[in-house]
């Protein structure tokens, strides 16, 4: 049997039980020696009710109070009172676990939770040296083997390896949270690293920045690398180039898109829209021989048709003239209501920007392709590329809630239709999810499509298989919806306190005192927490072997080197002009 984990002599007395509600403990202290070495965030034992058990707190507050107060002199010889300095030391931690040496046949059992409450005067004992190695060697010791997910070091414990379990971090979603620099996306290729690893890894990577590019060079890297089509590439489009074309979209979508509802024609021009796209989808299904798939596709079902053939239609409508009953013809139902409408789908198809929407190749328009497609996405070949990085960097700001919430709902709604028996787990990581996952309130139509995808995945998704990390800078913007169902934190440096407010409130609220912590953090720093680990912990974040070009420049150093170059701010003129980079 193994020594137990935690044995404490009279030096590692902290003090006494002083006062106790639900969660919190307060210790007055008696060692005025030993409280100078005890900080935020260290762990402390209680006594608890038998001999075996040990309450386990971590400290979020260490007080000293100074009090004069009278001396009881010895001798009464002097008429005047004399006052003297008194010194209370309180230390309030926040409970978390329960330690037992034995339980049953197991020795060094910790588990979440306080099973009891400590009673007043039970002796406390600082957790630190070979107490706290033991200890800390204990969090990530019950995981098996294959479930481990290494990230890095405690703070206070360098010697001990932080684990979570890995399923339970992707399980039921999780969010990795700082404010900008402070390392989330060195987090997220660390999480990235470790998943490669495994045979058949599935882990999508909406990358906004072209970030993480490096982990999927060739050779080097571990990843698959997708780009959603860009201006440049519509005539030619490589292998790596991602469409989402139109036919993909739902009816929603697509007017979400191309839809003004403050148009008073609004309802006709939906209506018709609707009618068209249901009979051309009809029509593919019919010259595709689809004959089941027809009986019971519905105008959101992602079938190809073609969008000339449809903005033909509407313009039919918008100028018809019918007989009238006298022998001059007269408008037609719809003639003149549509004419907005044609205007703004117009538009959007002559924009370069929509491309890859509006201008798939002709490969894109087949009806096998998007099974075709899928199947590359969501395969995890034993080589590693189970992890895929989706470059979204040339997709226009307005369209990227569309963009990101069609891709996520094609892949949800795939894996909601497959045989439960055969369906393989995959999670997607949205970073910069503030840029596409908004609070509510301030949505727009094109924003509310893709939150109410990500918010079906947030509640629904662990169902089916599918979960998602949230990644931002910036979580009060973030939607809430998606925030409140996250059950593992990793939260980096936060400086903004409505930033750090928010966080507060997604937190348990025994953990408040820990936010404090926060803004201290050092660079790849995080608090760790969530059902994930056993126990929160501030943990150092392992630096990736292959880390993501965060694109820090060094100003100071560069202005006092390197002149701008004119030749390339001439070029960068013309590529802002034909919205297309140079490769
Ligand atoms: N775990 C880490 N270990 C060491 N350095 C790190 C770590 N995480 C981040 N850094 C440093 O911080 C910089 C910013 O990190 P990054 O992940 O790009 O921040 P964010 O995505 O939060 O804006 C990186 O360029 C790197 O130098
Ligand atoms: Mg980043």
């Amino acid at each position: 049997m193994p020594d137990p984990a935690l044995v404490f002599t009279a030096l590692d007395v902290l003090g006494h039980v002083a006062a106790v509600d639900t969660t919190r403990v307060l210790i007055g202290v008696s060692d005025p020696q030993l409280i100078t070495r005890v900080g935020i965030g260290n762990l402390v034992a209680i006594k608890g009710s038998t001999e075996q058990e040990f309450l386990i707190g971590i400290t979020e507050k260490v007080t000293r109070s100074i009090r004069e107060e009278f001396l009881e002199e010895e001798e009464e010889t002097s008429s005047s009172l004399s006052l003297g300095i008194r010194a209370d030391d309180i230390v309030r931690v926040v409970l978390v676990g329960t330690f037992r040496t034995v339980l049953g046949s197991k020795r060094n059992a910790f588990k979440r939770g306080a099973d009891s409450f400590p009673q007043i005067d039970r002796e406390c004992f600082f957790i630190e040296g070979a107490n706290l190695q033991g200890f800390m060697g204990l969090l990530g010791s019950e995981l098996k083997e294959g479930e481990r997910l290494e990230l890095g070091h405690f703070v206070i414990d360098d010697n001990a390896k932080a684990i979570a379990s890995g399923d339970r971090f992707f399980q039921r979603h999780a969010s990795i949270l700082g404010s900008t620099g402070s390392g989330k996306s060195y987090a997220v290729a660390l999480l990235l690293e470790r998943a490669s690893k495994l045979l058949h890894a599935n882990i999508i990577v909406f990358d906004m920045h072209g970030e993480y590019e490096p982990l999927a060079v060739k050779d080097k890297g571990y990843a698959r690398r997708y780009r959603i089509a860009g201006p440049g590439d519509l005539d030619n489009p490589g292998e790596d180039v991602l469409f989402l074309p139109y036919w993909l979209l739902n009816r929603d979508e697509m007017l979400a898109m191309i839809l003004d509802r403050s148009d008073q024609n609004a309802p006709n021009q939906a209506s018709r829209f609707t009618s068209h796209v249901r009979d051309l989808k009809r029509k593919t299904l019919q010259a595709e021989k689809q004959i089941e798939t027809e009986k019971t596709f519905t105008v959101d079902s992602p079938i190809p048709y073609s969008i000339d053939e449809l903005v033909q239609l509407v313009d039919f409508d918008d100028t018809e003239m019918v007989a009238g009953k006298t022998a001059r013809d007269v408008k037609g139902d719809w003639n003149g209501k549509l004419t907005r409408f044609l205007g703004r789908m117009r538009a959007k198809l002559e924009d370069r920007r929509y491309g890859f929407l509006f201008s798939p190749p002709a490969a894109a328009m087949r009806y096998d392709w998007l099974a075709k497609q899928l199947v590359s996405v969501l395969r995890a070949d034993t080589d590693g590329s189970g992890i895929k990085i989706v470059d979204f960097s040339e997709v226009p700001t307005d369209v990227l809630p569309i963009v990101t919430g069609t891709f996520a709902r094609l892949l949800y709604d795939l894996q909601f239709w497959m045989r439960s028996d055969k369906r393989s787990p995959f999670s997607i990581i949205c970073d910069e999810a503030h840029l596409y996952l908004p609070v509510k309130d301030d949505a727009d139509a094109v924003e509310k499509q893709a939150l109410a995808t990500f918010e079906r995945i947030a509640k629904e998704g662990r169902k089916y298989g599918v979960s998602i990390v949230v990644v931002s800078q910036r979580p009060s913007d973030v939607s809430r919806t998606i925030l409140s169902q996250c059950n593992n934190f990793l939260i980096l440096r936060l400086t903004n306190d409505r930033d750090q407010a928010v966080v507060g409130r997604l937190i348990p609220d025994s953990m408040s005192g820990l936010m404090e912590m926060l803004p201290l953090l050092d660079i790849g720093e995080a608090l760790l927490l969530g059902d994930a680990v056993l126990l929160p912990t501030r943990i150092k974040l392992d630096c990736p072997v292959i880390c993501p070009a965060s694109g820090t420049r060094d100003f100071w150093r560069e202005w006092g080197k390197t002149q701008p170059d004119v030749s390339s701010i001439e070029e960068a003129v013309e590529t802002l002009r034909r919205q297309t980079r140079p490769s």
